[in-house]
């Protein structure tokens, strides 16, 4: 890993405290020594490179993603703008289950290939870190190959990987009848299956997909096989997802977008991250999750971009920081802390999402004066260079 020495920064985000101003980002083996005013700076050491003004802040962290899929939903994109709903499309066969059928016929090679072109278009982005779920398989063999496929993306990428189970995101075709039955596959075969290929679990609480107390046994037993729990809760309607992720002791609770000011109090004090996912809301011109009331409350509130192709077919960070500040309402500070430190914390990793002495090098040179223009310009990709552990990649 070399060493790089970062001048002339215009603007410096910490995310942990004011933005400085003529700053210096000095790395050693791919950690931050030193993050300041220029005047203060330690010698150079390593290779110099000038940011000539521009603003400097810490990697994106997408805290939330289905990435890993084949198969194409353009067509259920016109027939959402026609009139049909989400939910009526699924039931027709359509939405999730229609990709679940072109990923059971992917190759492991073919569904990489497909992933690595997303994600080498958000490391460009400015994306350095990235939660992946399965959830599109449905059956152990594809939610393992679903997995395998995101840890060879964290392999060969120059992006950290944090792998989630989703095999409870729908019941497949075949358990139609027989929706106990599925789920008695999740907690007896496919959870002791994924056991150590995924670092969480998650399961789409939601009405018509899993109940609150489905949803229960399913966590109960993904902890008893090492996986913490992510929640999609609240999103198309109220169904306690939240309450159950305090109950448990989720890690986060996701979506949100039909969240309660209960809710937020109660995972304020729990301690859950809320992961806030406003393409999705965008796309299916649904409500926006209420981001400042969870913020009110004290909660850790991270945003992401939910890449998938039924809700949210985006991939940059940069259009969500947008969607958050213009359509949810967070200010640009309350969206840019949570698009990185935000997301880092809701993955319980400490290492990143800030820049200090200690931190790990994921760092984005915008090509902007400050992140403001971020939101305020979301048609272009504004980052001009993305390091990874103190490397550029993008
Ligand atoms: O996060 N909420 C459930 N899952 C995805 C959508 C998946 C799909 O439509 O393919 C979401 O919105
Ligand atoms: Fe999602």
């Amino acid at each position: 890993m070399s060493d790089l020495f970062l001048t002339g920064i215009g603007h410096l985000t910490t995310n942990r405290g004011p933005a400085i101003e003529d700053a210096v980002v000095a790395v050693e083996d791919g950690i931050v020594v030193f993050a300041g005013p220029e005047g203060d700076a330690p010698p150079q050491t390593g290779q110099r490179i000038d940011c000539s003004g521009r603003a400097v802040m810490p990697g994106f962290v997408d805290a939330h993603t289905h990435l890993v899929f084949a198969g194409d939903r353009s067509d259920e994109f016109a027939r959402r703008l026609a009139g049909e709903s989400y939910k009526d499309i699924a039931s027709s066969g359509g939405g999730i289950l229609s990709t679940v059928a072109a990923t059971r016929k992917a190759t492991e090679d073919e569904l990489f290939d497909l992933a690595a072109s997303r994600v080498r278009r958000m490391i460009r982005s400015g994306t350095t870190t990235v939660e992946i779920k399965s959830g599109y398989g449905l059956d152990l063999g594809t939610e393992s190959r679903m997995l395998r496929v995101a840890h060879r993306i964290g392999e060969e990428l120059p992006v950290t990987v944090k792998t989630t189970f989703l095999g409870a995101h729908s019941v497949p075709e075949e358990y139609k009848n027989d929706r106990h039955g599925y789920v008695e596959k999740l907690i007896e075969e496919m959870i002791p299956g994924v056991a150590g290929l995924a670092d969480y679990c998650d399961v789409f609480v939601e009405e018509g997909v899993f109940t609150v107390d489905e949803a229960r046994r399913i966590f109960t037993a993904a902890a008893e096989h090492g996986m913490e729990a992510r929640v999609h809760a609240e999103q198309l309607g109220h169904t306690g997802g939240a309450a159950l992720a305090v109950e448990i002791g989720a890690i986060s609770a996701d979506h949100l977008d039909n969240a309660t000011e209960e809710d937020a109090a109660a995972l304020a004090t729990a301690g859950v991250s809320a992961v806030l996912v406003p393409g999705a809301s965008y796309t299916l011109r649904s409500r926006q999750a209420p981001g400042p009331t969870l913020v009110e409350a004290g909660c850790n509130v991270a945003l992401a971009t939910d890449c998938n192709p039924g809700t949210s077919f985006f991939e940059s960070m940069g259009p969500i920081i947008s969607l958050g500040v213009v359509q949810m309402g967070l200010t640009v500070d309350q969206a840019i802390t949570a698009a990185t430190l935000g997301g880092a914390v809701s993955l319980g990793i400490e290492d990143r999402g800030w820049v200090a002495p200690g931190a790990r090098a994921d760092l984005v040179v915008l090509d902007a004066a400050t992140p403001a223009h971020i939101p305020y310009r979301p048609g272009a990709n504004l980052v001009a260079r993305t390091f990874k552990d103190g490397v550029a990649v993008g």
